[in-house]
């Protein structure tokens, strides 16, 4: 459900801490942190080392295990094409929308060179509902609206990011869309929020009609480049605890830590969004309000030999950027993998075969 960061409580017994918190899907309970599942074996392979010839056939997919339990509870999956609304909070310049946006576009652009973003979603696009529709593989920007001034203030909760799209709505700056809206809030580096930097980078849920008026799919996520871009904006940056155990950062592809990490946050959250948009639907655990969803099995695993700690393999741009997936106009980004319910192991279009 929510992307936590990475917290300190785990540094004893994992070289780099990555993988697995759980949070309480419920706004109103405090984020219970999980046991982490140790699902993902260190591999022999080095972070950015290794060959495809070298790894075992049970390497080729990543943290694959048969203990984990996902499993579907007869609730929809977004199989319509999605249309995203996207809320702007707060003092965003077009420099840090840009990425994000194309992010977004890139979702379902096929014309994008091998591995894409488009071929990163087809994974997602692998659940099904009870009646057999997958989870749409198309997905466009249908309206965006900017809150330049922060008008619910600049330190949030869960409640007022709900009264944000109600604020939109009534004011109909964004339309209420039933069957196919996506709600995203996008809160710029100066908003603070309820929980962020020390429970959650990022959450999905849908809206109450008691709030909003209707029950719609949204996700929240946060600029963290200038409050803690070492929780929430790993790989670029790593936390300061951990600075002198050798990680290092790696360096971002749109060249900005705080927006190249909130990619791969967007990424986590609309994989889980689409997949358990009312939160019936695909999760792990037997717990609906700490639900682990389809993001959640693959947290910190971005390519071949990753886990345990390990990023995994990665590509690097001719300026030592590093990057997993290409995307629109010659964009690229760094995005974690995702569950597939095939293979039952995490996948990304980057693996190694
Ligand atoms: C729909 O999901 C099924 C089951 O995972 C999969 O076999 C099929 O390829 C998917 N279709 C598309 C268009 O993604």
């Amino acid at each position: 459900m929510s992307l936590l960061p990475m917290l300190p409580l785990f540094l004893s017994f994992l070289l780099l801490p990555t993988l697995l918190y759980s949070a309480s899907t419920y706004p109103y309970h405090t984020p219970q942190q999980k046991q982490p599942l140790n699902l993902h074996q260190r591999s022999s392979a080095s972070a950015g080392g290794g060959s495809a010839a070298t790894l075992p056939d049970s390497k080729r997919y990543e943290g694959s295990s048969d203990l984990v339990d996902l499993r579907y509870h007869m609730g929809p999956v977004l199989s319509t094409p999605m249309r995203l609304y996207v809320i702007w909070y707060g003092r965003w310049t077009p420099a840090l929308q840009a990425p994000i946006r194309d992010f977004l576009l890139s979702l379902s652009d096929t014309s994008a060179a091998a591995p894409s973003a488009a071929q990163w979603w087809s994974t997602v696009s692998l659940y099904t509902d009870q009646t057999g529709s997958n989870v749409s593989r198309s997905l466009s920007i249908a309206a965006e609206v900017s809150d330049l001034a922060a008008s619910r203030g600049r330190s949030l909760t869960r409640l007022s990011v709900q009264q944000l799209i109600a604020d939109a709505l009534k004011a109909s700056s964004l339309p209420v869309d039933h069957r196919r809206g996506v709600y995203l809030v996008f809160t710029a580096p100066e908003i603070a929020m309820q929980d962020f930097c020390r429970a959650v980078c990022g959450f999905h849920y849908f809206t109450f009609a008691s709030l909003v008026g209707h029950t719609l799919p949204y996700a929240w996520v946060g600029h963290s480049g200038a409050q803690c871009p070492g929780m929430c904006a790993y790989p670029f940056a790593v936390p300061s605890y951990m600075a002198g155990g050798g990680a290092a950062a790696m360096r971002p592809p749109n060249g900005d830590v705080g927006t190249d990490g909130m990619v791969s946050v967007v990424a986590h959250e609309l994989a889980e969004l689409s997949t358990n948009p009312l939160v019936n639907a695909w999760y792990a655990g037997e717990d609906p309000t700490a639900p682990t969803e389809i993001a959640d099995l693959c947290e910190g695993v971005y390519g071949t030999g990753g886990g345990g700690g390990y990023t995994g393999q990665m590509s690097k741009d001719g300026q030592g950027r590093s990057y997993n997936i290409n995307g629109r106009g010659g964009r690229r980004f760094l995005v974690q993998w995702v569950w597939s319910p095939v293979v039952k192991a995490c996948v990304g279009p980057n693996a190694m075969v």
